[in-house]
């Protein structure tokens, strides 16, 4: 069973078009990213565990449901801290643990330059936030310190991946999944991803290439 993600939906489709047109501003970029994390992360958070619970409305009681399991937030820095606020709107008691990579430009490799993660107290479930997956690099190097801290349930939610990432992921971690609001084809010789949106960390930040 693939444990992949692509949500077909026609908010997600319009707000794409945003992300990917290089002409949108900064300010668009960041918002159309929210909008589309906040449809990723619905579908990310569909069969979370649930407990029931009694509630006393101001008519009567009623049976409801609250979330069971401690949930943390993982944004990879930069790009993922786009991401973090409405997947906190949509979890508001959920922590949030900063990882910081940057890719090579010359490799494409991950290089981590901060861990915040404590020694203990790994959350049941990580919601790993990053608006990009191109090569797979930043995310497994993400998912390998989140195993290695204990956590039992990982989950990626990106907006645009490539498929030669997804691949990779698939096949070093079958146990994560996957959610993702675009899958595009190929990487180009930069290892960016074709056609993308270009960089999602130097367009929410406003930072030019190399800038
Ligand atoms: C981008 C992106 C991912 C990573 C994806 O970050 O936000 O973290 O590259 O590439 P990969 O799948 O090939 O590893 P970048 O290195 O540009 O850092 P930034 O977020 O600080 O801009």
């Amino acid at each position: 069973m693939s444990l992949l993600t692509k949500i077909d939906h026609p908010l997600v489709e319009h707000h794409l078009c945003t992300v990917r047109d290089k002409s949108t501003s900064c300010s668009e970029f960041r918002t159309a990213i929210e909008r589309l994390a906040v449809l990723v992360g619905v579908y990310a958070t569909e069969d979370l565990i649930t407990q029931p619970t009694t509630i006393q409305t101001p008519i009567a009681a009623a049976n409801c449901h609250k979330l069971a399991m401690p949930i943390g937030l993982v944004p990879i820095l930069r790009a993922g801290l786009g991401m973090v606020h409405p997947l906190q709107n949509l979890l508001p008691d959920a922590s949030v643990w900063h990882l910081g990579l940057y890719r090579n430009e010359e490799t494409a490799e991950p290089v981590g330059y901060y861990d915040k993660l404590p020694s203990r107290g790994a959350p049941s479930v990580a919601l790993v936030l990053d608006p990009m997956l191109a090569t797979g690099g930043s995310v497994e190097m993400v998912i390998s310190r989140l195993k290695s801290w204990g956590v039992n349930e990982i989950r990626v939610l990106s907006i645009i991946a490539a498929q030669p990432g997804i691949d990779r992921v698939e096949r070093d971690f079958p146990d994560v999944k996957l959610y993702v609001a675009a899958i595009d084809p190929e990487l180009n010789e930069q290892s960016f991803i074709v056609p993308g949106l270009g960089d999602a960390g130097d367009r929410i930040f406003d930072t030019p290439q190399n800038g």
